[in-house]
């Protein structure tokens, strides 16, 4: 192709930033047109990626006839109206996943991307990657042996919640569509199958959890919060009875946060387990975890920098070669005397 692909861009979001980008570095494509609901945003974002036209409508960009192929980076709920509207005036698509809400909405684009005559895909961009491709290649050659199960998870930190698309049910947000598709995708891939049955267990979430749901419901429950008024006594006796049975509380919460007896009184009944890196009485560990197989003590590691942890396993390791050798353990922590 001697002529660059003129991509127009829907949206002027995290990826269509991430994208335009892309375009830009691109020997065979170049940027022809950014659309936004607004015009200001639509600018801005020309404006720093160097897009020649700025729409402030959807529509108005998808007129423009220097616009060979459209970047669908709309939220998942727009997909199929967005694509379906590119295709009819004639541009060719490459759509964010997830590609669409339902296997009618798929087979609709498709259909009509086949009556308009233009290339219809979906951004899953993994797929594309010379690793992905050499993976396949070895899996299918055999060479580790025949494929049995295949078991992917995705997950990624998430640092704003409020107005994100991935946690609003009316723009389709939700883990199964925002990367739970990437699972999905890439377990079909290297199957070479279709689905013959599908099994689902799922939590919902709304607007983020209350403290009294998150602890009925979660399987592991980890306390990262500083000591202030609010967090004083938190995790209370009450609190710790709602834990699920079998449940997992990780502390690297430092003060009075958590009820500590009634703490030590859950983990003796052996109804839940847990991970402590402090203890009200630093540095003295409540006597009656001493020995308990459903508690494990790290010794601040949680709250510690890498030097420090370093540092730490170094003294760790000095006193258990000392301890292995009978010798008097160089560095007493507890600044009490060892036995
Ligand atoms: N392939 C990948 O690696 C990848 C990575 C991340 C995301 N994605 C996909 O890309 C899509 C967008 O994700 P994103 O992270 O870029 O989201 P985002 O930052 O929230 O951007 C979405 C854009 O859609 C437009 N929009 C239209 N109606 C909207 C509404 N009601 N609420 C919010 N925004 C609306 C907005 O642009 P205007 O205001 O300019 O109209 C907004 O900037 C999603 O489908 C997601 O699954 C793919």
């Amino acid at each position: 192709m001697s002529e660059r692909l003129a991509w127009g861009i829907l949206g002027t979001g995290n990826i269509a930033r991430q994208f335009a980008t892309g375009v830009n570095a691109a020997r065979r494509s170049r940027l022809a047109a950014v659309a936004s609901r607004k015009q200001e945003s639509a600018q801005a974002f020309a404006g720093s990626q160097n897009v020649p036209a700025a729409y402030g409508s959807y529509d108005a960009m998808l007129a423009d006839p220097a616009v060979t192929a459209v970047y669908n980076s709309l939220p998942n709920s727009l997909h199929h109206e967005w694509t379906i509207k590119a295709l009819r005036a004639g541009k060719h698509v490459l759509c964010e996943k997830p590609f669409a809400l339902s296997l009618a909405q798929a087979q609709e684009m498709f259909d009509v991307a086949r009556r308009q005559g233009r290339v219809l895909m979906e951004a899953f961009m993994y797929r594309t990657h010379p690793l992905t491709h050499r993976i396949i290649e070895t899996v299918r050659s055999g060479a580790i042996g025949d494929v049995r199960l295949i078991r992917a998870s995705f997950c990624f930190k998430v640092s704003k919640w409020q107005g994100n698309i991935r946690f609003n049910p009316a723009l389709h947000g939700g883990v199964i569509m925002d990367v739970g598709c990437y699972c999905v995708n890439f377990a079909r891939l290297f199957a070479g199958a279709d689905p013959t049955g599908v099994h689902v267990v799922h939590h919902r979430q709304s607007d983020g959890l209350t403290l009294e749901e998150l602890l009925r419901t979660a399987d592991v429950v980890s306390l990262h919060v500083p000591l202030t008024p609010e967090t004083h006594g938190l995790i209370s006796r009450e609190r710790l009875s709602l834990l699920q049975d079998g449940a997992t509380l990780i502390n690297t919460a430092r003060g009075a946060i958590v009820d500590e007896d009634a703490l030590v009184d859950e983990l003796v009944s052996g109804r839940i387990s847990a991970g402590l890196d402090v203890f009200a009485d630093e540095p003295n560990v409540p006597e009656r975890l001493l020995g308990l197989a459903n508690v494990v003590l790290t010794p601040h590691v949680a709250s510690a920098t890498v030097e420090t942890r370093a540092a730490m396993t170094r003294v760790l390791v000095e006193n258990v070669l000392a301890f292995i050798r009978g010798e008097p353990l160089p560095k007493d922590i507890r600044g009490d005397p060892v036995e």
